[in-house]
């Protein structure tokens, strides 16, 4: 497969970027024109930032499965589309080739049907890295079903809010998961989630690591006998065929639930044709993508990343892309470098908190792993500080692989700014250009584009975009309004990205981090309003507050200021029944690192918590907490000042 688009100098990037710019139909039309359409579209671009309203390619008629495999079924049929690792490096390695994908994607496709899935329903995925989650993704792309991921480190609380606010009525699971030296028992969570739910008809369970599980009639049919039965139905004299359901380019593909600053996560909605586009365009350009390279991406596919970037980019392009079932630390920190050699990855994708903690290894588990298959590196996720990017370049690159800094959004869809591999130029912890047809700008706080420059020779402000790319969210899934006011009603006519950036004399973006009450946890995004519910949950809690703090390997953590006023255990039995609280309520990736107790929180007189102090606090800047005139009893300052742990 050769991918016209693809930007192959510096020159051809700032002149496509122009086109792009001057001209994004045209642009946008010539890219999507590498795709298969079984009708090509009315218009390539409608919108407002107003409404919002955004479509991309409307009218043009397509499945995305035919894009991610069919085609590719004349010439690569026997070639990797997914290598899969599991997380016990002494199990069998599984490699399933574009036949194989295709084969069983249509047989899920036909157990969707059979148990009565349909068009437009949403289908709830909860399954660890086994290539059965990519299966299920791609089956229910088949016949239009909208697919919602959840990643497995969430709690059955969290799924439930979540099958609630999709009214999902399937969910397709495992009994349980491996990571590392864990085992979760997946279909049990399910079950739990499940207790009062009354939209779920059906939920599919795969087998993968035989725990005991409760099968209830009627309800919960195994994967395993269903598939069987779809094989016989989808093969006729030894061709295999399902119908790939004919979408509009603007219908819904997925729901990706993501954390805001207010308690409850949003259903991230992206559409078919758009998207599409979007990951396999920035696929092969940022990552310089040729036929046949090693792709592994180490993401989770419950996340945005795995979803763009282990599934439907490198699929799209024809890649080759591993899945790896493990975590970096298991069996011991060599585990990445091991599978690098063992397929001899081209392109590594890495998260920068995953980079930090192998680094705290040392060097040790890099001895005798031949990295010598490298051409790329990426990261994502969070900024990554210098030191990491220079140990990533040097004992991982050995400075002879460029370092795509990516910076996107889980309702980006795709990458927004990223150094395009070896073409455009890399600059240590910043994110550099925009991608074609992305226009940022910077503004301050109120809406004003920034102009002056700091005493670095930087722009600095609140990072906005001016016009739409083709993966930019479409809305949030039941609540167009929530869309409007989160993204597009700060400043008016621009997508604000809750980030804050610096540009400098060559245009290279640097992202610092949100501006907003997100937290980003070892490159997950959690809000603190959301930890804040969970904690006052716990039923000697009265109060709490809840910010970020910088952590060595996560990038930040979690500090948690609260007002107890139970009887029960001492200090250390409350901060762990309140992790406990947390967890069940979101999971463990939410569980505070930090929990201080306090007597008060400091409050402004209409009630407002004043987080810049507390933040200051955590961060243990407190020879210079700032102004404390207008809160109601500056004392309590103080007492949380001495009281820091
Ligand atoms: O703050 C930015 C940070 O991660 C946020 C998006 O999180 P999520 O939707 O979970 O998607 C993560 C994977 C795309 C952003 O608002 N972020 C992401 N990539 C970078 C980053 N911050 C700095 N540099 C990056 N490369």
């Amino acid at each position: 497969m050769s991918y016209s688009y693809k930007i192959k100098s510096l020159e051809q990037y700032h002149q496509d970027y122009k086109k792009s710019v001057d001209d994004p139909e045209g642009f946008w039309g010539n890219v999507a024109d590498n795709f298969y359409w079984r009708k090509k579209w009315d218009r390539v671009l409608d919108w407002n930032f107003t409404e919002p309203k955004i479509e991309w390619f409307k009218g043009g008629k397509l499945n995305i499965t035919e894009n991610c495999i069919d085609r590719h079924l004349a010439t690569m049929a026997d070639k990797p589309a997914i290598i899969w690792e599991p997380n016990n490096p002494e199990e069998r390695t599984r490699v399933v080739t574009y036949a194989r994908l295709h084969k069983r994607v249509c047989q899920f496709a036909q157990v969707l049907i059979n148990n009565g899935v349909k068009k437009g329903d949403r289908v709830c995925i909860y399954m660890g890295m086994v290539p059965e989650l990519a299966y299920a993704v791609l089956g229910c792309a088949r016949i239009g079903a909208i697919h919602s991921v959840i990643f497995g480190g969430f709690s059955a609380q969290s799924i439930a809010d979540r099958l609630f606010d999709a009214q999902a009525t399937f969910i397709v699971t495992c009994d349980g998961a491996y990571r590392g030296a864990k085992d979760i028992p997946l279909k049990s969570i399910i079950d739990d989630a499940l207790i009062g739910n009354k939209t779920v008809k059906k939920v599919i369970v795969y087998t993968r690591t035989r725990v005991p599980v409760s099968m209830i009639k009627g309800r919960d049919v195994w994967w395993e006998d269903e598939m069987d039965f779809a094989e016989t139905q989808i093969e006729k004299n030894g061709v295999i065929s399902f119908p790939a359901e004919e979408m509009d380019a603007e219908d819904p593909l997925f729901i990706l639930y993501t954390s805001g600053s207010t308690g409850k996560p949003k259903g991230v909605v992206h559409s078919i044709g758009g998207y599409m586009v979007w990951t396999g365009y920035t696929f092969v350009n940022v990552f310089q993508y040729n036929q046949g390279d090693v792709h592994f991406c180490t993401a989770d596919i419950g996340w945005i990343t795995g979803h763009s970037y282990i599934l439907y980019g490198p699929l799209s392009a024809g890649g080759t892309s591993v899945m790896f079932e493990g975590i970096p630390t298991w069996p011991d920190a060599g585990r990445f470098w091991d599978i690098v050699e063992k397929y001899k990855v081209n392109i590594l994708y890495t998260a920068p908190t995953a980079i930090r903690s192998l680094m705290s290894f040392g060097l040790e588990p890099l001895k005798d792993k031949d990295l010598s298959s490298l051409k790329v590196l990426g990261t994502v996720g969070e900024p990554i500080n210098e030191e990491a990017w220079h140990w990533y370049d040097e004992n991982i690159g050995k400075k002879k692989c460029p370092i795509v800094d990516t910076w996107w959004q889980t309702e980006t869809g795709g990458t927004l700014i990223s150094n395009m591999a070896g073409i455009t130029p890399a600059k240590a912890s910043w994110a550099t250009l925009p991608m074609p047809g992305v226009q940022p700008i910077m503004v301050d706080e109120n809406g004003h584009e920034v102009t002056e420059k700091d005493e670095h020779g930087y722009l600095k402000g609140n990072l906005c975009i001016k016009a739409p790319w083709p993966g930019i969210l479409r809305t949030t899934y039941g609540d167009h309004e929530r869309c409007r006011l989160n993204y597009f009603a700060t400043y008016p006519n621009l997508y604000f990205t809750g980030d804050g950036a610096l540009k400098d004399e060559n245009g290279f973006y640097r992202i610092t981090g949100r501006v907003d009450d997100v937290l980003n946890i070892s490159g997950h995004r959690i809000g603190t309003a959301e930890v804040e519910n969970a904690i006052n949950m716990h039923s000697g809690v009265v109060e709490s507050a809840v910010v970020g703090y910088p952590h060595d390997i996560k990038g930040q953590g979690i500090y948690a200021f609260v007002i107890y006023n139970g009887h029960h255990g001492d200090e250390n039995q409350r901060r762990q029944d309140i992790c406990l609280t947390v967890s069940k309520i979101i999971g463990s990736i939410a569980k505070p690192d930090k929990i201080q107790f306090v007597t008060g929180l400091p409050k402004t007189r209409s009630g407002k918590i004043m987080r810049r102090i507390l933040r200051k606090i955590a961060e243990g800047e407190i020879a210079n907490l700032g102004d404390t005139s207008a809160l109601l009893d500056p004392g309590v300052v103080v007492e949380i000042r001495d009281g820091k742990i």
